[in-house]
Order: C-alpha cells, then sequence, then structure tokens
C-alpha cells in the first residue's frame, strides 16, 4: 500500500482562494482527499473546486475568514457535513503587509497577528476539536515560514507571528499526541506567489536569490513533498516538527 496515499479522507485548506493554498488544495486532492477550499473569495474557490473535479477530485468551497471564530465554526462543520470526519487540516490563511519597522502600534502589526497566529489557532482549535471527537487520529499542517525561524527587520510581525506558530505548533504536537493527532508545521522558504512577487522581482529579491543554496526561488510544488509526508501515513511518526523547505536559504543570510 502506498503511504501517501490520502484516499478517503477529509482535509480542509485554509486560504485556498490563491496562491500556496490553491496549490495544497490540488495536490491533496490528486492524493485521494475530499477537500474543503476555504477562504474570503469565494468565487475563486468556486473555479478552484470546478478545476479539481474535472480531473476526477472532490472540493468543496466554503466561505471563511480565520479572523472571525463564528465563520471558522460554521467551516469546519460545513466541510464535515458535507465531506464527512475530518482527518487533515491544512492551517495557510495568512498575509503579509508592509510594516513600519520598530512601530509596535502600527495596525499591521495587530492585522498581521490576528491573521497569522490568532486566527491559525481559531482553526487549529476547531480542527482539533472535530478530530479528537472523532477519535480516529488526524493531521494538522501549519504553514510557518522561514521568518519565523530567522527574523527579518523587514517584517517584524510576521516573523514575530511565524516563530508563534511554530511553538504554538509545539505545545499541540504535546497535547494531541496522546489522542492520536499529530501537528507539524512547514516552514517555506520563498516562493512566488502573490504575497510576495513585487519583493522577489525587486533588486532586493535578485541579490536575496544569490543566497539560496539551490539558486532558485520555491515553485509552489516545490511543497508537494513536505505536505504529503505530514498529512498522510507516511509520517505516522512525525509529530511537533517543523519542515524547512526553502532551497538552503537558512543556510546562509536572509
Ligand atoms: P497568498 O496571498 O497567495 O495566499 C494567502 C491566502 O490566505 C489567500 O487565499 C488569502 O485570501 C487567504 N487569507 C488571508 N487572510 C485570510 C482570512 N482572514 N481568512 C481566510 N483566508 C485568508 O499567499 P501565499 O504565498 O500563498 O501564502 C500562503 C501561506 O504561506 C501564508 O501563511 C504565508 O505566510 C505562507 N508562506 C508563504 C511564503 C511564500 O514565499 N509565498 C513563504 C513562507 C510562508
Amino acid at each position: 500500500m502506498n503511504p501517501f496515499d490520502l484516499a478517503g479522507k477529509v482535509a480542509l485548506v485554509t486560504g485556498a482562494s490563491s496562491g500556496l493554498g490553491a496549490h495544497m488544495a490540488r495536490t491533496l486532492a490528486r492524493a485521494g482527499a475530499k477537500v474543503a477550499i476555504a477562504a474570503r473569495r469565494v468565487d475563486r474557490l468556486e473555479a478552484l473546486a470546478a478545476e479539481i473535479a474535472a480531473q476526477d477530485g472532490r472540493a468543496l468551497p466554503v466561505a471563511l475568514d480565520v479572523t472571525d471564530p463564528h465563520s471558522v465554526a460554521r467551516a469546519v462543520e460545513a466541510a464535515e457535513t458535507e465531506l464527512g470526519a475530518l482527518a487533515i487540516c491544512v492551517n495557510n490563511a495568512g498575509i503579509a503587509r508592509k510594516e513600519r519597522i520598530g512601530d509596535l502600534d502600527d495596525p499591521a502589526w495587530r492585522e498581521t497577528l490576528a491573521t497569522n497566529l490568532d486566527g491559525a489557532n481559531l482553526v487549529a482549535r476547531a480542527a482539533l476539536n472535530a478530530m479528537r471527537k472523532h477519535a480516529h487520529g488526524g493531521s494538522l499542517v501549519n504553514v510557518a515560514s522561514i521568518l519565523g525561524l530567522r527574523p527579518s527587520p523587514r517584517v517584524p510581525a510576521y516573523s514575530a507571528a511565524k516563530a508563534a506558530l511554530v511553538s504554538l505548533t509545539q505545545s499541540l504536537a504535546l497535547a494531541e499526541g496522546p489522542n492520536g493527532i499529530r501537528v507539524n508545521a512547514i516552514a517555506p522558504g520563498y516562493v512566488e506567489t502573490d504575497l510576495n512577487s513585487a519583493f522577489l522581482r525587486s533588486p532586493t529579491g535578485a541579490r536575496m536569490v544569490e543566497r539560496v543554496a539551490l539558486g532558485r526561488f520555491g515553485r509552489p510544488e516545490d511543497l508537494d513533498g513536505a505536505l504529503l509526508l505530514l498529512a498522510s501515513d507516511a509520517g505516522r511518526y512525525i509529530t511537533g516538527t517543523t519542515l524547512v523547505v526553502d532551497g538552503g536559504h537558512t543556510l546562509s543570510f536572509l
């Protein structure tokens, strides 16, 4: 049997309307999972669901704002009602705002923490509650960042939120291990998406890529191996880890 096979498993991916979330939803669906694709832009989710269906996959568009606890509860409920008991949750929704260095009262600070940390915690709590109720174990994958491991002075709130998400991953892994639920994080390096394409194409981005050991920024599909490992039975003895997928970027200076 293929240990990466996700046939029949129900997954929820947040922030699935674009970028890495949309790609990870496609990857999980290709591995056989039934995927609730959740975000605020439902029109985009509907297009993605149609694309996945055209490739014989199953995806359910679900409206979700991760900063709203009611919306999070409704999304998990909709996923379970339509698709079945939740087994995998990919906590991917996130934002990166322009930040003013040193100004902790900046609205960017609050907005970034509200989405990337508080939102991730709300989703984690709702997903873990559902998994615990079914007593079939499960896998929660938090999408952190190399900036949570090696902070950048350009985005202090983003770096702090992602560092806290790495710590939260470890706490939740300890708490949920006895329930057979694994909690891990992926820390991607720079992968070109809506979040960062302007930055990566700037002169600073051009200088930065020289410090990536593999000589290029990432592509969404570079995360497939880590995602499938952590989501599937292939990763059955892995919990509390943060898997860095950055082409060797953090070996050098950010
Ligand atoms: P993106 O901007 O294309 O996607 C982010 C997704 O999160 C979008 O679908 C957006 O609508 C959604 N989102 C934002 N706020 C939300 C909210 N309140 N409720 C529900 N959905 C919300 O960016 P990308 O690059 O795909 O980012 C995905 C995740 O990967 C983020 O957590 C980001 O921090 C992380 N990441 C990205 C890296 C990159 O180089 N692209 C590197 C390291 C981490």
